[in-house]
C-alpha cells in the first residue's frame, strides 16, 4: 500500500466512520478492534477496490483504468497477468501450470511461431520473440527462424531424418543417402544439413569430409572393388595384400575398402611378409606366384618357382619344349639338383636352400624332364634311380646295374649319384669303393669280384675256381665275364 492510500484511509477512518456504510451488501471487511488490514476487488467492477477499515468498505478507483488484482493487491495493466480481474484473453491456450507455487513455465503458441507464453500465476501472457525469431520449445528461447534450433517450423529434410529423438542422445552425423558432398547434423531430434568443403564426400565411418574415392569414402563406389579383398564387417582385422596384377602395388584395407598404395622403386608386395621387398629377391614371394607375368612384363632374369624347389623360370629366353611338361620360361635343374633361391642356381640338395613351402623331388621322376610326354619311351621308372624305402647312407645305384655305380640316399631322397674311381668297386656291405680285385670272407657279399670262383655255402666260401678273364656272381650263381660290366 503506497503513501497515498494510507493518507486516503486516514481520512476515512476519520470523518466517515458514523456514517451509514453505502457498500454493506459487498462488505468483506474482518470485523472486530484488531481486524488485519484487507484489500479486495469489487466483484461487479474490475477498476475499482475495497478498503478495509474497522469492519467498513471503503471503495477506491484505480488511475488511469487499471484493474485491481486481488493477488498483488495493486493496481495493474488491464489484462497484465497479474491482472486476476478481466477474463484471460488466451484461456483456450492456456497451459499453464496452476496454483500458487506453480513454477516458471513457457511455451510456444502451437498457432505462431514468433509468439510464446509466459506463465505467472496459473495465466498465459504472450510474448513475443525478436524480428526473424521463433520461440524454441526445448531450449525455452527465442532462435533464428528455420535454423536447427528452430522446432517450431516442419523439419524440412523430416523424411531422411535419422537423428535420435533422446534430447540427452549425443551428437549425430549422419551422410545424406541422395548426395555424398552432404550430411547431416542432429541437434534436438532435428537434422541439419551441412555440406562437405570442396566437393569432399562425407563419411559415415570417419564421420568427417573425406576426399573422394579415399578409403574413408564411405559413400562413393569403391573403384578397387574389383580387387577387394579386404575382410568386411565392424570387426574386420587389418589387413594389406598386394594388387593380383601388378606386384609393385599393394592395397590396404579399411572398413572392407581396399586403398592402393605403391612400392618404393625396385621393390614388390610380399604377401607373405606383409612388406615391400627387393624385387625378385628370396623374399619377393609376389614375382614367385606371378612368374610368368613377370617375364612376359620385361623381366630379364631368374625367379624361383612358389612350390617345387627343383623348378625356377629364366626370363631371359622362352623354351620351347616341343614334347615337355615345361611350359614357357620354366625351367628344372637336372636331377638331383635343387634351384638355390639366395645364389639363384641348381645345386645339390644338401648345399642348396629352398626357402619355404618348396619341395623338392626326392628321385629322378619327380622332375618332369624326366617324364615321358609320348607313350612310346623308355618309362622313367627304369630309367631313374631312387630311394625309396632305403636307410639313409650309400647305396647301390639301383639302374645303372654296374658295379662301380652308387648313390648316397637321405630321407629317402637321392642327394648323390657317382661312381668308383677306376679300378674300384661299390660294395654294398661296406657302403664304400673296394679296390679289385676283392677277396671276402663274409658270405653278406652277394657278388664277389674276385678272380676266383667262390661259393658260398654254410656261410661259408668255397673256391670252385672261375678263370682268371671272370668272376663268381653268386646272383646267377656262375662264372661271368668282365666285360659283363664294361661301361655303356
Ligand atoms: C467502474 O468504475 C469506474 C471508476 O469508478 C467507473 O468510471 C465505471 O463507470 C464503472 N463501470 C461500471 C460498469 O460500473
Ligand atoms: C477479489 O476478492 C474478493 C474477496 O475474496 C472476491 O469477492 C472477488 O470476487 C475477487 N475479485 C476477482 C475479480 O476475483
Ligand atoms: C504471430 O505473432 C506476431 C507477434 O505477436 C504477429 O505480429 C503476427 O501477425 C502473428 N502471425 C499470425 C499468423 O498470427
Ligand atoms: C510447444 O509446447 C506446447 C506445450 O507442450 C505445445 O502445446 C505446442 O504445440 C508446442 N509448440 C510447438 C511449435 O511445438
Ligand atoms: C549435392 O550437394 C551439393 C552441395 O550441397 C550440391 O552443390 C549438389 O548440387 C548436390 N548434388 C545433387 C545431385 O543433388
Ligand atoms: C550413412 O548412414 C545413414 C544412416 O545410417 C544411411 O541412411 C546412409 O545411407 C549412409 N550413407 C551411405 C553413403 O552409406
Ligand atoms: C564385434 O566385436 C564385439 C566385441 O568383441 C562383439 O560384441 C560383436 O558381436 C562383434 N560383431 C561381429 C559382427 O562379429
Ligand atoms: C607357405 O604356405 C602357407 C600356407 O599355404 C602360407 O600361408 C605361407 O604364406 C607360405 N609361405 C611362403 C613363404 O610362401
Ligand atoms: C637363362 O637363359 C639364358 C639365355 O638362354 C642363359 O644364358 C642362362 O644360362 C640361363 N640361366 C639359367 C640359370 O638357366
Amino acid at each position: 500500500m503506497d503513501l497515498r492510500m494510507t493518507t486516503l484511509l486516514a481520512a476515512i477512518l476519520c470523518v466517515v466512520a458514523t456514517a451509514p456504510n453505502p457498500h454493506e451488501a459487498k462488505n468483506l471487511c474482518p470485523q472486530g478492534l484488531n481486524a488485519p488490514l484487507l484489500l479486495y476487488g469489487d466483484p461487479d467492477n474490475c477498476t475499482q477496490y475495497f478498503i478495509c477499515a474497522h469492519g467498513r468498505n471503503h471503495l477506491i478507483s484505480c488511475p488511469d483504468g487499471k484493474h485491481f488484482s486481488n493477488v498483488s493487491k495493486v493496481c495493474v495493466p488491464p489484462h497484465s497477468y497479474f491482472d486476476t480481474c478481466a477474463p484471460n484473453l488466451h484461456e483456450a491456450k492456456n497451459l499453464c501450470p496452476q496454483g500458487i507455487n506453480a513454477p516458471l513455465f513457457l511455451y510456444g503458441d502451437p498457432d505462431n511461431c514468433t509468439q510464446y507464453f509466459f506463465c505467472v500465476q496459473g495465466r498465459n501472457n504472450p510474448r513475443s520473440c525478436p524480428e526473424g525469431k521463433h520461440f524454441n520449445n526445448v531450449s525455452k528461447v527465442c532462435v533464428p527462424a528455420h535454423s536447427h534450433f528452430d522446432t517450431c517450423v516442419p523439419n524440412p529434410y523430416e523424411a531422411k531424418n535419422l537423428c535420435p529423438q533422446d534430447p540427452n542422445a549425443l551428437a549425430f552425423l549422419y551422410g545424406d543417402p541422395d548426395n555424398c558432398t552432404q550430411y547431416f547434423f542432429c541437434v534436438q531430434g532435428r537434422n541439419n544439413l551441412r555440406s562437405c568443403p570442396d566437393g569432399k564426400h562425407f563419411s559415415n565411418v570417419s564421420k568427417t569430409c573425406v576426399p573422394p574415392h579415399s578409403h574413408f569414402d564411405s559413400c562413393a563406389p569403391n573403384p578397387y572393388q574389383a580387387k577387394n579383398l579386404c575382410p568386411q564387417g565392424p570387426n574386420a582385422t587389418e589387413f594389406v595384400y598386394a594388387d593380383p596384377d601388378d606386384c609393385t602395388r599393394y592395397f590396404t584395407c579399411a572398413h572392407g575398402r581396399n586403398h592402393p598404395g605403391s612400392c618404393p622403386h625396385g621393390k614388390r608386395f610380399s604377401n607373405v611378409y606383409k612388406t615391400c621387398v627387393t624385387s625378385y629377391s628370396y623374399f619377393d614371394t609376389c614375382a614367385q606366384e606371378n612368374a610368368l607375368k613377370e617375364c612376359e612384363n620385361g623381366y630379364k632374369g631368374l625367379i624361383a618357382h612358389p612350390t617345387i624347389c627343383h623348378r625356377y623360370y629364366n626370363c631371359t629366353k622362352i623354351y620351347r619344349h616341343p614334347q615337355s611338361f615345361l611350359g614357357p620360361y620354366d625351367r628344372e635343374c637336372d636331377f638331383p639338383k635343387v634351384f638355390d633361391v639366395l645364389r639363384q642356381e641348381c645345386l645339390p640338395f644338401k648345399q642348396a636352400f629352398c626357402g619355404l613351402n618348396r619341395t623338392a623331388g626326392k628321385n629322378g621322376c619327380d622332375y618332369v624332364q624326366n617324364l615321358c610326354p609320348v607313350s612310346h619311351c623308355v618309362p622313367c621308372s627304369i630309367m631313374f634311380t631312387n630311394c625309396d624305402g632305403l636307410a639313409d647312407g650309400y647305396h647301390r645305384h639301383r639302374v645303372g646295374g654296374f658295379p662301380r655305380q652308387y648313390m648316397l640316399c637321405e630321407d629317402e631322397r637321392v642327394l648323390q649319384e657317382a661312381y668308383c674311381s677306376p679300378a674300384t668297386f661299390f660294395l654294398p656291405r661296406l657302403a664304400r669303393c673296394i679296390p679289385w680285385p676283392y677277396f671276402s670272407s663274409d658270405c653278406a657279399d652277394d657278388e664277389i669280384f674276385s678272380p676266383v670262383l667262390r661259393k658260398c655255402i654254410s656261410d661259408k666260401y668255397y673256391n670252385d675256381g672261375c678263370s682268371l678273364s671272370q668272376f663268381y656272381s653268386s646272383t646267377e650263381n656262375k662264372c661271368l665275364s668282365y666285360d659283363h660290366f664294361e661301361d655303356k
